[in-house]
């Protein structure tokens, strides 16, 4: 059965309380199918909006599989481009910086911050070159606080409506995202499936087994871990324990401040999660990308309020790598078993695990 004969079936599935079909996690064919139908259309994390703030400035990222380029024009108009040479596929702008034009480190075409190309060496020696035929090819970008996105396609509806409410519900925690600071962004890789990490961070069923640490300061109590769903984006909100606040409990990570009150994850469709702990003002954002079927690369930009110190920042971020480890160990074992190919559907356990169907439910809308 194809891949698209399959899609059927798995919302069946999937609305009966059934995971995505194991093969989605395994085959190459689905990995392609992602590409076009999620990752050509969807808002990707590429880096800090405070990048881009003024006339010149670029910044320069991944959304999904596509290169992009973000430049604030003399003008300051923030556009966005296809960060890959028309002449013959290099890599245009590297990092990020000010720059007057981008200019291909391979054979110096040079295209304004317009995207346009202003200058192509010994292109005047070709009859019939015409500049104005290759200009950067534009994606459409935005930006939320200090955080920017890209989406490789250029008419996509904008930035707010992939967002929905979820700035008001981060608001919520007590984190002003315009008053955030970056502090740094790490670089990871897993040996799983994308899909396989998203439904491992949409669902804390895990936590008190796998997580005892994590787990001694969020209550991760059925009770009291509340799960919420909207349409692009969904919400974990786990209050902090009591014995953690007085400090009084042994083995706990660290003993949180009273700014943000709460843990809250957010996951916003397709791939990005937003982590803020509980303590002092944080957030971490993280985007999770395909490399394969069986494979995801993935970074981490860690953000803190200005009061923060050195200190607790590295208790906030030593906690999240914590539990990072933790879940990459369990993520390369799921896949080690999805692809097996014995197991062909897993069962959900919908009142912990609603999360993830809301999210198999997003991808096979996306795949249909
Ligand atoms: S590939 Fe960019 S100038 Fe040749
Ligand atoms: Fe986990």
């Amino acid at each position: 059965m194809s891949v698209l004969e399959s899609v059927a079936t798995a919302r069946e599935a999937v609305e009966a309380g059934y995971t995505l079909p194991a093969a989605w996690y395994a085959d190459p064919a689905v990995v392609e199918l992602e590409r076009s139908r999620i990752f050509a259309r969807s808002w990707q994390y590429v880096g800090r909006s405070g990048d881009v703030a003024e006339p010149g400035q670029f910044v320069s990222g991944m959304a999904g599989h596509v290169p992009v380029v973000a430049v604030r024009g003399r003008d300051g108009e923030l556009r966005g481009f296809v960060n890959v040479c028309r002449h013959r596929g290099h890599i245009v702008a590297s990092g990020c910086g000010r720059r007057e034009t981008l200019q291909c480190p391979y054979h110096a075409w040079t295209y304004g911050l317009d995207g346009s190309l202003r200058k192509a060496p010994r292109s005047e020696r070709e009859p019939g070159f015409d500049l104005g035929e290759w200009s950067l090819l534009p994606v459409a970008v935005g930006t939320w606080g200090p955080f920017l996105f890209a989406n490789p396609d250029p008419a996509a509806a904008p930035l707010v409506d992939a967002l929905g409410d979820l700035p008001d519900v981060v608001a919520g925690s007590g984190v002003d995202v315009g008053d955030l600071r970056f502090r740094e962004r790490r670089e990871w890789t897993a040996a799983a499936n994308w899909k396989v990490g998203i439904e491992n961070y949409l669902e804390c069923y895990h936590c008190s087994v796998a997580h005892p640490s994590f787990s001694k300061l969020i209550d991760v109590d059925p009770d009291q871990y509340q799960l919420r769903t909207a349409p692009t984006y969904s919400v974990q909100l786990g209050p902090i324990r009591e014995t953690a606040l007085t400090g009084e409990r042994r083995g706990i990570p660290y003993v949180p401040s009273r700014d943000v009150a709460r843990a809250q994850y957010h996951f916003l469709w397709p791939n990005i999660t937003i982590n803020i702990e509980p303590g002092p003002i944080n957030l971490g954002i993280d985007v999770w990308l395909p490399d394969g079927a069986g494979a995801t690369v993935g970074y981490s930009d860690q953000f803190f309020g200005p009061d923060v110190t050195e200190d607790q920042a590295r208790e906030v971020m030593e906690f999240g790598q914590q539990v990072a480890d933790e879940d990459t160990d369990l993520v390369i074992s799921v896949q080690r078993g999805l692809s097996s190919g014995m197991v062909p559907h897993g069962r959900l356990l919908l009142s912990s695990e609603g999360l993830i169907q809301h999210f198999a439910r997003l991808v096979v809308d996306a795949l249909e």
